[in-house]
């Protein structure tokens, strides 16, 4: 199987990317072989796996700098998934050298009317990828959906007006995925406290595959 690299990206910081790109990896790391890059100075992915006793290949975590297309490029034919936890800037160089090489883009946007515009803005850069890279599919992402919300509903509506992809799953707003981050673990190691966020992450894993 070619090698599939799924960037997940946001304009705006705070949306949910590590906590998706963390326990994203670790449900395709149940399918092939599964590498997790940290391109976020920040280095949250990095920390949040650094705390985890247990340490199962899917989240050990190569930090990359400016040598995005070195490392991507080294995975590949390596890997079955490679999945990249980016910065909170849809224009920044290395994500812009990323979004080039990557077949799948995941937006993690928060069911706020803001969050619909900054997603607005990321199609834009998409489609400006998009004259190279022409294969690459890029989908919004719901987060921290809240099922009695009105706010949750309107969202989706809201973005297919716009014409954007949505994502029909979602990830909802639960405490599994909080406390996985305390705990250093992803939610499929965290036994039934978890079984409702494994849901989530597995129908967003079978709707992009
Ligand atoms: N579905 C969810 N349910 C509950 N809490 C969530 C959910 N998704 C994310 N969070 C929490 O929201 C906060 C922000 O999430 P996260 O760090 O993944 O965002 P980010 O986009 O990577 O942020 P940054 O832009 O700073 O890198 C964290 O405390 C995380 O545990
Ligand atoms: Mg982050």
């Amino acid at each position: 199987m070619a090698t599939r690299t799924l960037a997940v990206i946001s304009q705006k910081g705070g949306t949910g990317k590590t906590t998706v790109a963390f326990n994203i990896a670790a449900g395709l790391s149940l399918r092939g072989v599964t590498q997790l890059v940290d391109a976020d100075p920040q280095g949250s992915l990095s920390q949040w796996s650094a705390v985890g006793f247990e340490k199962p290949a899917s989240s050990r975590v190569i930090q990359i700098g400016d040598d995005v297309a070195l490392c991507i490029e080294g995975l590949a034919g390596v890997c079955d998934y490679v999945v990249v936890d980016c910065p909170p800037d849809v224009r920044n160089s290395r994500v812009r050298t990323l979004l080039h090489l990557a077949q799948l883009v995941l937006m993690p946007v928060l069911p706020s009317a803001l969050d619909v515009w900054s997603s607005v803005d990321m199609l834009s850069v998409l489609d400006e990828v998009r004259e190279i890279n022409r294969d690459l599919r890029g989908y919004v992402l719901l987060n921290q959906l809240e099922p009695r919300n009105a706010m949750s509903r309107v969202m989706r509506d809201a973005l297919r007006e716009l014409r954007m992809p949505v994502l029909g799953a979602g990830i909802y707003r639960r405490a599994a995925f909080r406390t996985a981050a305390v705990e250093g673990v992803n939610v499929y190691q965290m036994g039934r406290r978890g079984e409702a966020a494994v849901r989530d992450v597995e129908a967003v894993i079978e709707e992009i595959l």
